[in-house]
C-alpha cells in the first residue's frame, strides 16, 4: 500500500465561532491525565452528503450534540464506517499526522463495502488537520500523549426503507489520549473465542464498520470474565486459521528469523501499522511473509520453542507483545511470557519514526503547521 499521492481538495472548509470555549484551567485539569476516549476537544468537523448536491457545507464549529430524526437510517441498518489515527507531537512541537492518506484511502474502501459514497482522500485529510490544529491546546502534555482523531461517517437519511441512503454525514471529533501503557508494553494474555466469529469470507470484516465492533464485544466480555485481556478470532469457514485481536493484527517471529502475518483475504482489517511494519522488515531484509497460520500450528510452535515472539499491533498501542494464549482446551505460553527482542525493537523503531527521532525514509510523518 503505497501512499497516495494528494489530490486536489474542492471543499472549503468555513469556521464558525465558537461562542464558550471550555476555559484554559478546566481543559488543563481534562487532559492532565485524559485516559483513553472520555475528553474531547472543543470543535468538530462537519461535511455533510445528498444524493443531488454531494458533499457540501464543510464546516469546523463547536464540538456539540447532532440532532438525527428517529428514523434515520443508521439508527436502524448501521450503515456506518470510522477511522482512527492520532497526532503525535514531535521533538520540536510541531505535530504531526503518521499516514493519514492511508486512513482516508481505508475509510474509502469501507464506503465503498457498506454502500456510502466516498469522501475525497483530500478533504478527509484537510479535515483531520485543520481540527489538529484548531484544538492543539488541548494535545496532553503527558509523556508519550497525543490527540486521538476519529473520523465518522453515518447514514442520517430518514427513512425506514433497506437500501443504501441518500444523506451521509461526516464528523471528526478529537479526544486527547494518554499513553497507551503508562511504563513500557507488558505483554497481554489473549483468549481464543471458540463460539464467536468476526467476519466471514465475503463479511464486513475488511471494512471498519460499527456492526463489526458491536459483534466483537460478547467474546471481548469472554475474555474479560476469563481473565484475559483480549480476544483472539479463528476464521469463519474453517475454525481454524488465525485471524486478528478485535482491534488489533498480529505478527508471528520464529526461531530461524522468519516473520509471519495473516494475509489480507477479506476477514480481517488492513490495519496501518500492520503496513508500516511489514514495510518496515522487508527494508531491513527480514524474512517476512503473509501466510496463513494455525491455532494448532500455533500451538505446536510455542511448545517447541519454534516460535519465540507473537505481537499485536494498532494505532492505539503501536506494538504489543502477546505472552499467554488460552482457549477451551488449555493454555500456552509465547517465549518467556514477557516481551521479546524483535517485538521491542521493531516497537522501538516505528515510535521513533512516529515522534521525529528517527529517520523517515518513505516521508510517513505529515508535519501539521
Ligand atoms: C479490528 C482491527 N484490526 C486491526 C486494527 C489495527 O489497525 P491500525 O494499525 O490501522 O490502527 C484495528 C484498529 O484500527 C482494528 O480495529
Amino acid at each position: 500500500m503505497a501512499d497516495a499521492p494528494q489530490i486536489e481538495m474542492t471543499l472549503d472548509i468555513t469556521r464558525l465561532p465558537h461562542p464558550a470555549p471550555v476555559p484554559g484551567a478546566s481543559r488543563e485539569q481534562a487532559i492532565a491525565d485524559p485516559g483513553f476516549g472520555k475528553v474531547f476537544t472543543d470543535h468538530m468537523v462537519r461535511i455533510e452528503w445528498s444524493a443531488g448536491q454531494g458533499w457540501h457545507n464543510a464546516t469546523l464549529g463547536p464540538r456539540q450534540p447532532i440532532s438525527l430524526d428517529p428514523a434515520a437510517a443508521v439508527l436502524h441498518y448501521a450503515q456506518e464506517i470510522f477511522e482512527g489515527l492520532k497526532a503525535y507531537r514531535l521533538a520540536d512541537g510541531t505535530m504531526a499526522l503518521f499516514r493519514p492518506e492511508q486512513n482516508a484511502r481505508r475509510f474509502n474502501a469501507s464506503a465503498r463495502r457498506l454502500a456510502m459514497p466516498e469522501l475525497p482522500e483530500a478533504a478527509f485529510v484537510e479535515a483531520v488537520r485543520v481540527l489538529a490544529l484548531a484544538d492543539a491546546d488541548w494535545f496532553p502534555k503527558v509523556e508519550g500523549g497525543s490527540l486521538y482523531l476519529r473520523p465518522f461517517m453515518f447514514a442520517s437519511e430518514p427513512f425506514l426503507g433497506v437500501r443504501p441512503a441518500r444523506e451521509y454525514t461526516f464528523l471528526v471529533i478529537a479526544s486527547p489520549a494518554g499513553n497507551y501503557f503508562k511504563s513500557g508494553a507488558p505483554a497481554v494474555s489473549i483468549w481464543v473465542s471458540g463460539d464467536y466469529t468476526r467476519a466471514a469470507p465475503g463479511g464486513t470484516g475488511a471494512a471498519k464498520c460499527g456492526g463489526n465492533y458491536a459483534a466483537s464485544l460478547v467474546p471481548q466480555a469472554e475474555a474479560i470474565e476469563r481473565g484475559h485481556d483480549q480476544v483472539v478470532f479463528l476464521d469463519a469457514a474453517e475454525h481454524r486459521w488465525i485471524e486478528e485481536l478485535g482491534g488489533m493484527n498480529l505478527f508471528f517471529v520464529f526461531e530461524d528469523g522468519r516473520i509471519v502475518t495473516p494475509p489480507l483475504t477479506g476477514t480481517i482489517l488492513p490495519g496501518i501499522t500492520r503496513d508500516s511494519l511489514l514495510t518496515m522488515a522487508r527494508e531491513e531484509g527480514l524474512a517476512i511473509s503473509e501466510e496463513r497460520y494455525s491455532l494448532d500450528q500455533w500451538r505446536e510452535d510455542a511448545q517447541s520453542g519454534r516460535l519465540i515472539e507473537t505481537f499485536a499491533c494498532g494505532t492505539a498501542a503501536v506494538v504489543t507483545p502477546v505472552g499467554r494464549v488460552a482457549g477451551e482446551d488449555g493454555e500456552f505460553t509465547i517465549g518467556s511470557g514477557g516481551p521479546g527482542q524483535l517485538t521491542t525493537r521493531l516497537r522501538e523503531r516505528l515510535v521513533a519514526i512516529q515522534r521525529g527521532t528517527a529517520p523517515d525514509p518513505l516521508g510517513w510523518v505529515k508535519r501539521l503547521d
